[in-house]
């Protein structure tokens, strides 16, 4: 079971694609420490009475942020939990920081939009790039000196400017020392306005698909995985075409579920709204396993509009790893 958690909407950068852009006027909230510090106990019990592994992860937002993450890791690692983030990378500067996410962390996903300054332009952050280059190196440096079994993964979300550069990017996080590398296709709900000058060609998204065997096989020899699946590749294709991808039934709740800052759980982060229940609900590990059942019952009573064109990326496999 894949827990992920947005802890927080604050963040501080400024990426005019995202809703969480440090810029955008509406008030910030994050989770309450003693409500996750709960559930994650809830989790723990459902992890060893289900025989389900369960990894948490953080998202925001810039999860890391927030200052109770540390102890909040700390207590999950101890329960025998997995933790994972997706994080900007702006904090990873920090030695102690380095040092919590090798000794408490499974993976870590860092975000990297493109292979060079264009990076900082994009996130409206001058030396991050070169700051990514420095602290990335230190991290996989200091994994390697404690032997710690972080995994790290860069996501980059594959925009008009950028898409045809996915090939050095692919070599720049090679250089890095990451295992994996995922994308994500500039989605346009969060920032309407930016939206159409800025999502990729047709023609851009097919030569890209057309390319990426090719990369998976290049990249491989040097230990990294591009990973997404085929239907990701397909919804790729259908979403550049602006063409809807209902998804009948995803199973919701049985292999994800979604908590958001405000303490709803739900099959993903688009279903808050309409399938969320309260935490205060998860009150043992048998309500855990239970989600997936009242999730399919409520979905099918109020079938969410958002399942008719289903922008979930972990239904359509971009996790998935393919042979080289
Ligand atoms: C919302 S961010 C939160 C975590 C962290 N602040 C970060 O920048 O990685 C999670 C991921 O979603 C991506 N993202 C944000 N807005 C997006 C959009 N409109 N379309 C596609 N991906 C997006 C980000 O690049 C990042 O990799």
């Amino acid at each position: 079971m894949i827990v992920l958690w947005r802890v927080t909407t604050r963040c501080n950068l400024s990426c005019a694609f995202c809703a969480f852009d440090r810029r955008l006027p509406y008030a910030r909230t994050a989770a309450d420490p003693v409500a996750i510090r709960r559930v994650l106990d809830v989790l723990a019990d459902y992890q060893l009475t289900h025989r389900d592994p369960v990894l948490v992860s953080w998202l925001g937002g810039e999860p890391l942020l927030l200052t109770e993450l540390p102890e909040l890791a700390a207590h999950a690692t101890g329960r025998g939990l997995h933790i994972s983030a997706t994080t900007n990378g702006t904090s990873l500067g920090s030695s102690v920081v380095r040092r919590h996410l090798l000794d408490h962390y499974s993976e870590l996903t860092i975000s990297l939009d493109s292979p060079d300054e264009a990076h900082d332009a994009i996130r409206c952050s001058p030396g991050l790039f070169k700051s990514l280059r420095v602290h990335v190196a230190a991290l996989v440096k200091e994994r390697l000196a404690s032997s710690r079994p972080l995994k790290l993964r860069v996501n980059t979300v594959l925009l008009r400017s950028t898409i045809e550069r996915f090939p050095e990017l692919a070599r720049e996080v090679a250089d890095w020392g990451a295992e994996e590398l995922t994308f994500n296709l500039l989605g346009g709900r969060d920032r309407p306005e930016y939206f159409p000058d800025n999502r990729p060609l047709p023609a851009q998204v097919s030569r890209f698909t057309e390319q990426i065997s090719d990369l998976r096989a290049e990249f491989a020899s040097r230990g990294l995985v591009i990973a997404g699946g085929e239907s990701y590749l397909n919804r790729l294709m259908s979403a550049v075409h602006d063409i809807h991808r209902p998804v009948p039934d995803c199973g919701p709740g049985r292999r994800f579920l979604f908590i958001d800052e405000m303490g709803f759980v739900s099959p993903c982060s688009f279903t808050s709204g309409t399938l969320g229940l309260p935490v205060t609900e998860l009150r043992s590990a048998d309500d855990v396993a239970s989600l997936s059942t009242r999730f399919s019952l409520a979905r099918c009573a109020r079938r969410p509009v958002v399942c008719d064109d289903c922008p979930s990326t972990q239904v359509f496999d971009k996790f998935s790893h393919h042979a080289a």
